[in-house]
């Protein structure tokens, strides 16, 4: 339901969005990110935008090797040998973490694989895993793949919460699957297709009780939405930082282990979670970090991590608090012009989102029969969403680079393609990536 004070028509809408753009506190950042030339950018929830911070933070990395090749690892500014320390100190900020507990790391699923195969402690009874039928394909394929490494068979160890609507998770529901058989729960944090944010406090309380460790996949949410892993009692949780952080394609993820679990072994050990002191004495006995460090694996990219030293300056700057009210806001903007301008006949679209604040990550989903379509319309008009099937149209308004005007545009957009049905002459394939 929209609210009484909710504009009605395009003309009403178009005068709010000028209000609000004029009077945004964050409008300032906008100018400090490269925006595709005659396009607006929907897409921050798949690949972020780069930023000069970013490019400047990559340009230093190439400028470091160039003047001072292996040198670099202790001599660059900042050095290599620290870099992946350094920056998750940094992002712990912006999750609710202490010193130690964040670092960067490999990538999402190698992530996912390290630690699910660390928690993941299966004895008697207790040898199922926790996870939901709505999870980003790469969180299952790891999941089975850690049971099938053990020796246990997918099919009887691995629970998948179902949604009731295809959309979204009752988290009173997951919690209820917590039992004596439950080895490990592990979850998104927003669900990649309606952009549900899950209540971790609720999640993590509830695994507690029962002695269930709980980790997250958290690479829809970090950027977007503050998090609170220690307060909230999260064992452990990873994330890519390609999405809102705005790293760069491929950028090297993040992870956290909370401090509780400093000395348990890394299940994939690898000499760059060596004691940064021990770790050049070469010796054959692997002596760990004392802290998250030890779940390195490799040398961290330092040129898919570089342009993070940049890119995360803007958070300390702007403040996950205020990102995450003007996310909200564009958001609900977005979602008030959906009932009131998209909805009714001929347009047809829905919403797949909650619509309640705190349960809604950082895009909006319009569902429409004729998503795929559209959406291909959309980026003919130089507009980028992405899709993601049977008929979901992912929209991110990113709090740091869209603005409320573009939302308007991307609604007019809509309208007329529907409206004339310009949509028909899209192919009905989808690309490789969409
Ligand atoms: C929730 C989630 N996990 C993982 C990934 C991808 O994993 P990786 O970074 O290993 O390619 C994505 C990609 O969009 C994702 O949405």
């Amino acid at each position: 339901m929209s609210r009484p004070e909710t504009p009605r028509t395009l003309a009403e809408f178009g005068s709010e969005a000028k209000r609000l753009d004029r009077t945004d506190p964050l409008r300032r950042f906008r100018r400090r990110f490269f925006t595709p030339p005659r396009t607006i950018y929907l897409d921050g929830n798949s690949l972020g935008l780069l930023s000069r911070d970013a490019a400047s933070g990559l340009e230093g990395a190439v400028e470091a090797w160039k003047r001072l090749g292996i040198r670099g690892w202790l001599e660059a500014d900042p050095p290599w040998f620290t870099l992946a320390e350094r920056l998750g100190e940094r992002c712990a900020a912006l999750v609710g973490a202490r010193s130690g507990e964040v670092v960067l790391s490999g990538t999402t699923t190698v992530d996912i694989h390290t630690l699910v195969h660390t928690f993941y402690r299966p004895e008697g009874r207790r040898t199922r895993i926790i996870a939901d039928e709505l999870d980003f394909p790469t969180d299952i394929y790891a999941l089975k793949s850690v049971l099938r490494l053990r020796g246990l068979d997918p099919s009887e160890n691995l629970v998948l919460v179902r949604s009731r609507d295809g959309l979204t998770l009752d988290e009173r529901e997951i919690a209820s699957f917590f039992d004596e058989t439950t080895a490990l729960v592990f979850l998104p944090s927003v669900l990649y297709r309606s952009g549900q944010l899950l209540d971790l406090a609720l999640l993590a309380a509830r695994a507690r009780e029962k002695g269930i460790p709980i980790g997250f996949d958290c690479s829809h949410s970090v950027g977007a939405v503050p998090h609170e892993f220690d307060r909230w009692g999260v064992d452990f949780a990873l994330w890519c930082s390609y999405k809102y952080l705005n790293g760069g394609p491929g950028s090297t993820a993040f992870l956290y282990v909370n401090a509780a679990h400093h000395a348990e072994e890394p299940a994939l050990a690898g000499w760059f979670g060596s004691a940064k002191e021990r770790q050049f004495d070469m010796a054959l006995d692997f002596t760990p970090a004392p802290d998250a460090g030890r779940w390195q694996i490799s040398s961290p990219s330092i040129l898919s991590a570089a342009p993070l030293i940049g890119s995360l300056r803007i958070f300390e700057e702007a403040g996950i608090a205020a990102v995450r009210e003007r996310s909200l806001r564009l958001t609900r903007f977005l979602m008030d012009m959906a009932d009131a301008l998209l909805a009714d006949e001929p347009y047809g679209f829905t919403i797949g989102t909650p619509r309640q604040d705190g349960r809604r990550g950082g895009h909006v989903a319009l569902i429409h029969p004729e998503g795929l379509r559209i959406a291909e319309a959309l980026r003919a008009r130089g507009v980028v969403p992405d899709f993601r099937p049977p008929d979901i149209i992912r929209i991110a308004p990113v709090a740091l680079y869209n603005t409320f005007g573009e939302l308007l545009t991307l609604v007019r957009h809509l309208r007329e393609i529907v409206e004339t049905k310009e949509y028909e002459r899209c192919p009905a394939e989808r690309r490789a990536i969409c």
